[in-house]
């Protein structure tokens, strides 16, 4: 015969048993949770993500003066380990998509392309989906702000749904990421 405190014992190793097993990944959350207030507005992150976490891509394209303009996509590693094990982006997922004007110059026979003048930023965030905030950057699983390069604190973003998820749209199946652009998360 088992005593009660032994059966009480077992029933709480069997409930974190369970909560172990369908724990899902969680990304760094305090980056996340550093950029948003309590009113749900959104600002940049002030971690060093260039140095700290993991690019996933660079998309390059001519503007209207035939200027080089690259975007340089940025998520902290844990999101990328969480993606490739589960296929969803973590709670805490933050992806940056930094907004930089190309320096062109000749070399050689060849015209070379580089980074230069930081414009600003796009940002998502990956909320709680218990607990996410509410207000009109957030909706469709995400915090959605964008920034000019000077005023980090500053989301120059009043609406999602107006500013930003309708270009996102063709990529809705994956959840409103452009996850072709990014080798690490396709493989
Ligand atoms: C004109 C269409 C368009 C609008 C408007 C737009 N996006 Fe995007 N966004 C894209 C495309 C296309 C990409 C893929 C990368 C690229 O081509 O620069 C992208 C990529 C991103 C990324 C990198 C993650 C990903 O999806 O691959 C973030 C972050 C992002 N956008 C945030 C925003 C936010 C926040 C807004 C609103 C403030 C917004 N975008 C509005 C078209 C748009």
């Amino acid at each position: 015969m088992i005593s009660l405190p032994h059966l009480s014992a077992i029933a709480a190793v069997a409930v974190l048993a369970v909560a172990m097993a369908v724990e899902t990944p969680v990304a760094d959350e305090g980056a996340a949770s550093a950029m948003v207030s309590p009113d749900g507005t959104i600002e940049m992150t002030t971690q060093d993500y260039q140095r700290d976490w993991t690019m996933l891509g660079i998309f390059a394209r001519l503007d209207e003066n035939g200027v080089e303009q690259f975007n340089v996509v940025y998520t902290q590693p844990e999101t990328v380990t969480a993606y490739r094990e589960t296929g969803e982006f973590p709670e805490g997922a933050v992806i940056i998509k930094e907004l930089r004007q190309g320096v062109t110059a000749a070399e050689g026979g060849d015209k070379v392309s580089s980074l230069g003048v930081l414009k600003g930023w796009f940002t998502l965030i990956k909320p709680p989906m218990s607990n996410a905030p509410q207000g009109p950057l957030w909706g469709d699983g995400w915090g959605w702000a964008k920034f000019d390069a000077d005023a980090p604190d500053a989301t120059i973003t009043r609406n999602y749904r107006t500013e930003c998820v309708e270009c996102h749209s063709p990529v809705k199946d994956t959840d409103f990421i452009h996850v072709e652009g990014y080798p690490l998360l396709r493989n």
